[in-house]
């Protein structure tokens, strides 16, 4: 049975998000990826990543600090500059020859905010997201959320269309949506991704004109799914009675076997205000935090990708994802 984790060697040859660009400042950040710490650092201007290992004893470079341009190791005080050289010792006093040691660096890139880390060489890019450049839409930051549950689990469950009305009751599910009418998927033309659209129904609570009675609580919602290898979605929302644009993109981050980071914008043409903005982050996390009751008390982290579960026709682009997936782990095995 092929399955996929969090650790999965195949992830290591993929762009993964790390956190906002703006969130890492100059003193050194240790993240997680694919089961490995990382060390992200600003030297000579630039933010820079390394295996969040010493070559020496192992340290993490990350309890270190920034000395004139180099990072130095908190257990020896050795320095290395921001091209991963060993640059001082310490023990060695001035004007030694200093050990080959060099610290091992990942691929690292900007995009959509994020710092992006590749720890090997990446095999496709990362998922453009077309509602980014338009200037009518409104972007909103979800603080990240760290899930007790694999990155795939949490995909699978954003894709899923028929849990809305029984997990999602209490923010927008509807018991009028219990059926899911029949869709159909469009992979990509690189193979590594699928576009998939679905209307349905929804119980509009963000509508201030369901309170006074003008429009109906239950409510069309037209849903379209962008889905990337191996953890990104930008599912696009439009709610065609009250014209509302959300766009949400959610991009995980492998951390551990048991732990994913997620990260999260909404891209909305209806927020204008601070207050607008701050409800529909708690909004959204009212309805995440519903589906953390489901994915966190699933039996494994990992998913089984060509048996071992049971699917039916209205998981037809969740069996797609799985396949993608199944793909991407036997690519690198
Ligand atoms: S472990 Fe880093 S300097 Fe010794
Ligand atoms: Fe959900």
């Amino acid at each position: 049975m092929t399955s996929i984790s969090n650790v999965s060697p195949a992830l290591r040859r993929i762009w993964h998000p790390v956190g906002r660009v703006d969130s890492f400042g100059h003193t050194p950040t240790r993240i997680e990826l694919v089961g490995e710490g990382y060390v992200l650092v600003r030297l000579d201007g630039q933010l820079r990543a390394f295996l969040d290992v010493c070559p020496h004893r192992f340290a993490r470079l990350s309890d270190g600090a920034v000395i004139d341009d180099t990072i130095r190791c908190p257990y020896h005080g050795w320095q290395f500059s921001a091209e991963g050289r060993c640059a001082h010792v310490p023990a060695l006093g001035d004007d030694a020859t200093l050990p080959p040691a060099r610290l091992t660096a990942p691929h690292v890139k900007e995009a959509y905010g994020l710092l992006w880390i590749a720890p090997a060489e990446p095999i496709t890019d990362i998922l453009t997201i077309a509602e980014w450049d338009d200037p009518s839409l409104d972007k909103v930051w979800v603080p990240p959320v760290d899930v007790a549950a694999g990155a795939a689990q949490i995909v699978d469950n954003f894709l899923d269309f028929a849990h809305f009305p029984f997990v999602h009751a209490g923010t927008f599910g509807s018991d009028k949506d219990r059926l899911v009418s029949d869709y159909s998927t469009e992979r990509t033309s690189d193979g590594w991704g699928f576009v998939v659209e679905h209307p349905h129904v929804i119980e509009n609570h963000e509508d201030p004109l369901v309170a006074s009675g003008e429009h109906p609580l239950v409510q069309p919602r037209d849903m379209r799914y962008d889905f990337r290898v191996p953890f990104t979605a930008n599912l696009r929302l439009f709610l065609p009675l009250t014209g509302m644009v959300n766009a949400i993109v959610l991009w995980c981050q492998p951390m551990n076997a048991s732990t994913t980071r997620v990260h999260m914008v909404m891209i909305r043409n209806d927020t204008q205000t601070d207050a607008d903005r701050q409800a529909a982050i708690d909004y959204e996390l009212a309805i995440f935090t519903e589906d953390r009751r489901i994915i966190e008390r699933l039996p494994s982290t990992e998913i089984p990708l060509d048996r071992g579960q049971v699917h039916i026709r209205s998981d037809r682009h969740t069996v797609e994802f799985r396949r993608i997936l199944q793909r991407l782990v036997e690519s690198t095995d």
